[in-house]
C-alpha cells in the first residue's frame, strides 16, 4: 500500500499499548506518515526497542494506564516533549476470562479497569492537552467487535468494550466544541500476541475462521489504517461513530444456504 509520508507532519500523538500488536502499528504508521510519536505501555522494553529504532520521532513513556497518576504524568511529559499534543489512540487492553458463574471479582475488576477505565482516564488527560493549544485534534479509542457480539468466557471484556464505544459517543458531544472528534474503531480478529492462544490452536482458529466471510485475521496494520483514517482531515466531519473492521464477520451470523444444494 502507498504510504503518504507527509500526511501528519508536524503532528504529535500518543498511542497507548504502543509496545505490541495494533498500538506499535499504529505508532509506526504514525512515524512514518511524519508524526512525533509517545508511546505509553507498561512493557518498558518493548517502547524502548521501538525508540531504539525510531530517535527522536518516538518517545517511550512506560506507564500503567489503569492508573490516573501514570497517566496524566505520561501524558504531560509527552506534551511536555513535543510542544503539544494532536491526536491520541487509545489501545492498551487485555482480558482475563472465564464463566461468569466462576469468574472471580478480581478478574472482572483487572479487565474492566484496563479495558474501559484506561480508556476513560487516557481521554481525560489527552483531551485536556489537546484544548490547551486550540487548534482541535482527534482521539481514537480501540474498542472491538464484542462491544456488539458477545464472547462466551469474555463477559468481562465484552462488557468492558461495549463501555468504550458507548464512553466514545459521550466524549465526542462534550469535546466537540473543543474541535475535538472522537471515534471507536471495533477489530474483529487481529493476529497479535493477544490472540496467539486462538491462532497458534488450529482447531480454536478454524472455528473462528469459520465465522468470517474473509477466512482470515487481519494484520495490526490492517486496524492501524483506518484508525489513522478516523484521526486524519478525510474523517473531519466524523466523530461520535464506530467503525468495524472485521473482515464481514459482524454481518455473517445467518447460515450460508448458497451451499445447500437445489
Ligand atoms: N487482537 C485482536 O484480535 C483484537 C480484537 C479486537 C480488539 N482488540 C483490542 O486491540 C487492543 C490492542 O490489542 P493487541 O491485539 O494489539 O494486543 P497486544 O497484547 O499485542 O498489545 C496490547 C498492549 O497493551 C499493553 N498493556 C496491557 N496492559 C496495560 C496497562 N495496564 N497499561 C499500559 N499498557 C498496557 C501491553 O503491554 C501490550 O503492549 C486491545 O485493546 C484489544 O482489546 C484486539
Amino acid at each position: 500500500m502507498p504510504i503518504n509520508t507527509s500526511r501528519f507532519a508536524g503532528k504529535t500523538a500518543v498511542v497507548t499499548g504502543a509496545a505490541s500488536g495494533i498500538g506499535a502499528a499504529i505508532a509506526l504508521r504514525l512515524i512514518s506518515e511524519g508524526a512525533r510519536v509517545a508511546g505509553i505501555d507498561i512493557a518498558a522494553e518493548g517502547l524502548k526497542e521501538i525508540a531504539s529504532q525510531h530517535g527522536a520521532s518516538f518517545l517511550a513513556v512506560p506507564a500503567d494506564v489503569t492508573k490516573e497518576s501514570d497517566v496524566a504524568e505520561a501524558i504531560a511529559a509527552a506534551a511536555a516533549e513535543f510542544g503539544g499534543i494532536d491526536l491520541a489512540f487509545n489501545v492498551a487492553g487485555a482480558s482475563r476470562v472465564g464463566q461468569i458463574v466462576d469468574l472471580d471479582e478480581a478478574d472482572w475488576d483487572f479487565t474492566i479497569d484496563l479495558v474501559q477505565k484506561g480508556v476513560f482516564l487516557c481521554t481525560k488527560h489527552e483531551a485536556r492537552h489537546i484544548r490547551e493549544h486550540g487548534r482541535g485534534g482527534a482521539i481514537v479509542n480501540v474498542s472491538s467487535l464484542n462491544a456488539h457480539v458477545p464472547s462466551p468466557y469474555g463477559s468481562a471484556y465484552a462488557t468492558g468494550k461495549a463501555g468504550v464505544e458507548m464512553f466514545s459517543k459521550n466524549a465526542a458531544i462534550e469535546l466537540a466544541a473543543s474541535k475535538i472528534r472522537v471515534n471507536a474503531v471495533l477489530p474483529g480478529l487481529v493476529d497479535t500476541p493477544l490472540v496467539a492462544p486462538v491462532m497458534n490452536y488450529e482447531p480454536a482458529r478454524d472455528m473462528f475462521l469459520s465465522r468470517i466471510p474473509m477466512s482470515r485475521a487481519a494484520t495490526p496494520d490492517e486496524i492501524a489504517g483506518p484508525c489513522l483514517y478516523l484521526a486524519s482531515d478525510d474523517a473531519s466531519y466524523i466523530t461520535g461513530t464506530s467503525l468495524v473492521v472485521d473482515g464481514g464477520w459482524e454481518v455473517s451470523n445467518y447460515p450460508d444456504l448458497t451451499t445447500l444444494g437445489n
